[in-house]
């Protein structure tokens, strides 16, 4: 971590540590910039990347993603609330997810959202009835749920799930009952946290086929075709990354193989996971039936995907160096056997008041937990941009929010 920020940044975040006292996410902006350049960096201009704000919608994120000109994919009313209150405009702004009510459907029109996710029958019927009472019109994508020979995945893989419908289904959409919209072309998403460039074309390309042969039948223009999100990242200490220059490369690759106008992506984890990290204090330290254990101020309640979907993200001990090491069980203060982040080598030597670093947490961690369990603090917020150390949000205590 300090070789990343540089010392003085580095040492600024330790003074951050001794005023709150209390566990913190830090997002380094500069970090995520160069990402974002190096992503977006000699793009062919048909293939659009789009930010599933789900994985992190702080305002100085949605910000620098603005700024380097992703549009951004809202999945909710507050989500569309926070991207609009950061000066992004309706046309750079899709809306994805299954959660969509007419009332909503009609909230994103008059907020002038670009392109809309259809993700039901019901969805694409109530659009065109909100398109018709407001007397405007509106993009849309159809989204499809594939069936695969097997494989599970946060997104459902083979899994059958809320988001979109089937081709059989969609077959069935009364094309009268839709002139209001536009229907643009389609959107299929199943495979989340891919590492391999080689596995994601395999994936593409079968969704590729599937959605032309969908787009025949039903006689609709694949104007664009929306992959989702899914693109990986290893959550261990090591630099390793999917090279987005050859994420480009299969991309084009598709593009071309099928004739496709134009791609759409939309990624949450890939673009801002590995620009931030949970500051965490080690509150006791004890040995169970054989098993070291550390027990932290932070847990589950902060960052709840290792209980979600069992995966960890890595940790290292701040400001700690010694020769030997020993594996440690982390545990967070939650009364559920479920608060538990991982199992870690980490210096023998830790010691209860020492504080550790959880990496790769920029991406479904603040937003994904559950933090008014047990009533415990809720994590501070503080960013690194342009040098300067910010503190946007300052860990709150359960009574700033209990009634
Ligand atoms: C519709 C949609 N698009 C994109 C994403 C982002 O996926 P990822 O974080 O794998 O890039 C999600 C995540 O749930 C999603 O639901």
């Amino acid at each position: 971590m300090k070789q990343r920020l540089g010392d003085e940044a580095y040492q600024r975040l330790l003074s951050v540590i001794e005023r709150f006292d209390a566990p913190f996410f830090f997002y380094d902006l500069d970090a995520l910039k160069a990402h974002l350049q190096y992503m977006a960096e000699g793009l062919e201009p048909d293939i659009t990347l789009w930010y599933a704000c789900k994985a992190n919608p702080m305002s100085a994120i949605l910000k620098v993603l603005r700024n380097l000109g992703f549009g951004i994919d809202v999945a909710s009313e507050g989500e569309l609330h926070q991207v609009l209150n950061t000066g992004i405009k309706g046309n750079h702004i899709i809306a994805t997810g299954p959660g969509k009510s007419k009332d909503y459907l009609k909230h994103l029109v008059k907020s002038g959202v670009g392109t809309i996710v259809l993700e039901s029958l019901n969805q694409a019927y109530w659009l065109d009835e909100v398109c018709s009472e407001l007397g405007k019109s509106v993009d849309a994508l159809l989204r499809v749920q594939l069936s695969w020979d097997k494989g599970k995945s946060v997104l459902g893989g083979d899994a059958i799930t809320p988001f979109g419908i089937d081709s059989e289904q969609w077959i069935r959409l009364d094309q009268s009952r839709t002139k209001n919209i536009n229907i643009k072309g389609f959107h299929a998403f199943q495979w989340g946290n891919i590492h391999e460039v080689s596995k994601l074309e395999n994936i593409w390309s079968a969704t590729t086929e599937r959605c032309l042969e969908l787009s025949n039948k039903l006689n609709i223009d694949c104007e664009i075709l929306d992959l989702g999100g899914g693109l990986g990242i290893h959550y261990d200490l090591s630099d390793k990354r999917i090279d987005f220059k050859e994420v480009q490369l299969a991309l084009t690759k598709i593009k071309k193989k099928y004739r496709l106008k134009k791609i759409w992506m939309e990624l949450g984890r890939y673009s801002v996971g590995e620009s931030g990290y949970y500051l965490n204090k080690i509150i006791d330290i004890k040995e169970v039936r054989g098993r070291n254990i550390l027990v932290c101020e932070g847990g589950i309640n902060h960052i709840a995907r290792p209980a979600l979907v069992g995966e960890h993200f890595p940790v290292s001990a701040l400001n700690k160096t010694t020769n030997s090491e020993k594996t440690f069980h982390i545990h967070g203060p939650l009364c559920t056997a479920l608060d538990y982040l991982g199992e870690f080598n980490l210096p023998s030597n830790v010691q209860i008041g020492d504080w550790i670093v959880h990496h790769k947490v920029g991406a479904y961690g603040f937003t994904e937990s559950m933090p008014y369990f047990l009533c415990h603090k809720l994590p501070g917020e503080v960013i690194s941009y342009n040098g300067d150390l910010m503190i946007p949000r300052p860990p709150k205590t359960s009574y700033d929010w209990m009634i």
